[in-house]
């Protein structure tokens, strides 16, 4: 979604900072950019309609400025255009902004009643109106912006340039994320860490509330109340990010690949031998799990309830953070609220772990990047390792959560003695060896290149399984909807008959899993049913399962704690390959951004 870039320098041209940054961020999503930078006591603003290269193009060769702020932006009010794109200037005040402005409406009346007349559609130009009202009425910036605090409702990290202050960046925060980046003689600013990494590792978070003012020699930084905070100077300590697709047309598929890797690196802590489970979080006294989470980490999460209520016999319910935060949550003490998130930036998420917070109630996050907002509010926080994730399709991130989720549960299960030692040193040999088994299935690709020559053309394709296997189905439709752009549905294959086969006619493509020995036969009786009704059908089993009737993807028999790993990547690369043949903008999604940090 939209980044966030700033940098002022005593010495150093800052125009290449700053669109290197954006850069940096484009993985995650945006349809426009801009730059603002004072020249000569001017003050120049650019924007364009597009990418970042588009920006780049616009500016002259040798475009020369010590200080500036830069956007990519996530079109959430007003139509994606140069004139919504930030940064928008009002009166002496220029401020690009992540975030929703939830009262704009209203100061937006207030603003027009006092004269003000705005260009844009978008929120942040009325945030930049009302930062330059109080300007001009307290001709003091620190009442400024603490009035603004005040009176602004909604999400906002900003980065703020004022006229008659050519020297200072000026930046505010509440519910999105912004970080400061300190050098010799320069600082930065950045609503991520990534974007920064090339200059700098050293940075101070921001936190809700505060306010900062930055020049190139000196950061202070205030709480809503004007009062200096003496912040604690982080260094960043995960990898830097590589931009480096390799021999791999895209990151997805660079991605898809790296699971074999990525798995192992996870667990590999709590996996080695019985007792390394007893380094997890000891779950045994809670009554319920609750998990709460986004799109493909929600369905990380479903997988994950299958494990601890069959072979834990612990009540688990999963939520989508988008509907936890405005619901009943029937919380106590005797509730463990699992968080799960990629980004660790998501805000539905984040604001449904504050509620559990408020209440007081345990909290425990499954995260892939440090230090984000996430990952810093929880009360225990568990690593994923799965390295950056640059497709805004998740799949690597996807396997790693499941993974560290499936070997909690199976510590659940040690704990509790629901599972006998025996099966889970097995269970753990399993995990152990998962990277070779991982290997054949990611290696299968010219199978997965012909389902997709078959179905590219299509524009309805469903998804049908019974428990686990309906779970990872609904990461499967996901993945090749957002990447692909063709329609498709998961459906418990039971409920097909309620409704959906109306749906099924000749030639509808319908993918199935049945891996579960218990209930398989009813899957392949469902698929039977739309074969009957015209479907072309395509089976991921573990079983010797002979049909001319389907496609079968065989993967190998593994216990029930690993399954979801080794179903979804045949799904991953369906997707995959069906919207390479469809010339799809695959690592970059339309309308899609990689971390949703608006509700
Ligand atoms: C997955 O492919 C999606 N891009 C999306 O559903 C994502 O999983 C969701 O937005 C949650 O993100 P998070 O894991 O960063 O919180």
């Amino acid at each position: 979604m939209c980044g966030i870039v700033g940098c002022t320098s005593t010495q150093k041209n800052i125009i290449p900072i700053l669109l290197d940054g954006l850069k940096t961020l484009e993985y995650r999503g945006y349809d426009s950019a801009g730059l603002s930078f004072i020249k000569n006591g001017n003050l120049i603003i650019n924007k364009v309609k597009g990418r970042v290269q588009d920006l780049e193009n616009h500016l002259a060769k040798d475009e020369n400025a010590k200080i500036g702020i830069a956007h990519t932006r996530w079109a959430t009010h007003g139509k994606v255009n140069e004139i919504n794109a930030h940064p928008h200037n009002v009166g002496s005040i220029t401020i690009v902004h992540n975030g929703i402005i939830e009262n704009f409406n209203k100061l937006k009346h207030k603003l027009k009643d006092k004269g003000y007349h705005f260009k844009s559609q978008s929120d942040t130009e009325i945030a930049a109106g009302l930062l330059d009202y109080y300007y001009n009425k307290y001709q003091n910036l620190d009442k400024t912006i603490q009035k603004f605090i005040k009176k602004v409702d909604g999400s906002y990290a900003i980065c703020m340039l004022v006229n008659n202050d050519p020297n200072t960046i000026y930046v505010i925060k509440k519910d999105s994320p912004l970080i400061i980046g300190k050098g010799e003689n320069i600082n930065y600013i950045a609503s991520d860490v990534p974007a920064i990494l090339k200059y700098t590792k050293n940075y101070y978070i921001l936190e809700d509330c505060e306010y900062g003012k930055i020049t190139s020699d000196n950061i202070t930084i205030y709480d809503k109340d004007g009062n200096i905070l003496n912040k604690e100077l982080k260094t960043y300590q995960g990898s830097n990010l590589t931009s480096d697709k390799g021999t791999y047309k895209h990151y997805m598929l660079k991605e898809i690949n790296e699971q074999s890797i990525t798995i192992r690196k996870t667990i590999d802590p709590y996996i080695n031998n019985i007792d390394d489970l007893l380094k997890l979080p000891d779950l045994t006294k809670y009554e319920r799990i609750d998990i709460i989470a986004c799109g493909t980490a929600m369905h990380a999460g479903l997988t994950a309830k299958y494990l601890f209520e069959e072979c834990t016999n612990t009540k688990c319910e999963v939520f989508l953070a988008s509907e936890y935060r405005y619901q009943n949550n029937f919380l106590n003490k005797n509730v463990l609220s699992i968080f799960i998130s990629q980004s660790g930036e998501t805000a539905d998420t984040l604001a449904a772990l504050k509620k559990v917070k408020e209440a007081k109630c345990d909290t425990l996050g499954i995260v892939n990047v440090k230090e984000s907002s996430i990952a810093r509010a929880l009360d225990k926080v568990l690593y994923t390792e799965a390295g950056t994730e640059i497709a805004v399709a998740s799949t690597k991130a996807y396997t790693a959560q499941v993974a560290l989720l499936s070997v909690l549960a199976l510590a659940q299960a040690y704990r509790k003695k629901s599972i006998k030692e025996e099966k889970i040193l097995k269970i753990l040999e399993e995990f152990q060896n998962i990277s070779s088994t991982l290997i054949p299935i990611l290696e299968n690709a010219q199978t997965y290149e012909n389902i997709a020559k078959e179905i590219y053309k299509q524009n309805d394709i469903f998804y049908i399984g019974r428990s686990l296997d309906y779970y990872v189905s609904m990461e499967g439709s996901l993945k090749l909807k957002e990447i692909s752009y063709i329609h498709s549905e998961a459906y418990a294959a039971g409920e097909l008959k309620h409704g959906t086969i109306s749906l099924i006619t000749e030639n509808t493509p319908v993918f199935a899993s049945a891996t579960i020995e218990k209930i398989n036969a009813k899957t392949i009786s469902n698929l039977k049913e739309v074969v009957a009704r015209g479907a072309k059908c395509y089976l991921i089993t573990d079983e010797n399962i002979k049909d001319e009737n389907f496609t079968i993807i065989k993967i190998k028999k593994v216990s029930m704690f690993l399954k979801p790993l080794l179903i979804v990547i045949p799904y991953q690369l369906i997707a995959y390959y069906t919207a390479n043949l469809k010339g799809c903008d695959i690592d970059k999604p339309r309308n899609l951004a990689k971390s949703v940090t608006v509700e």
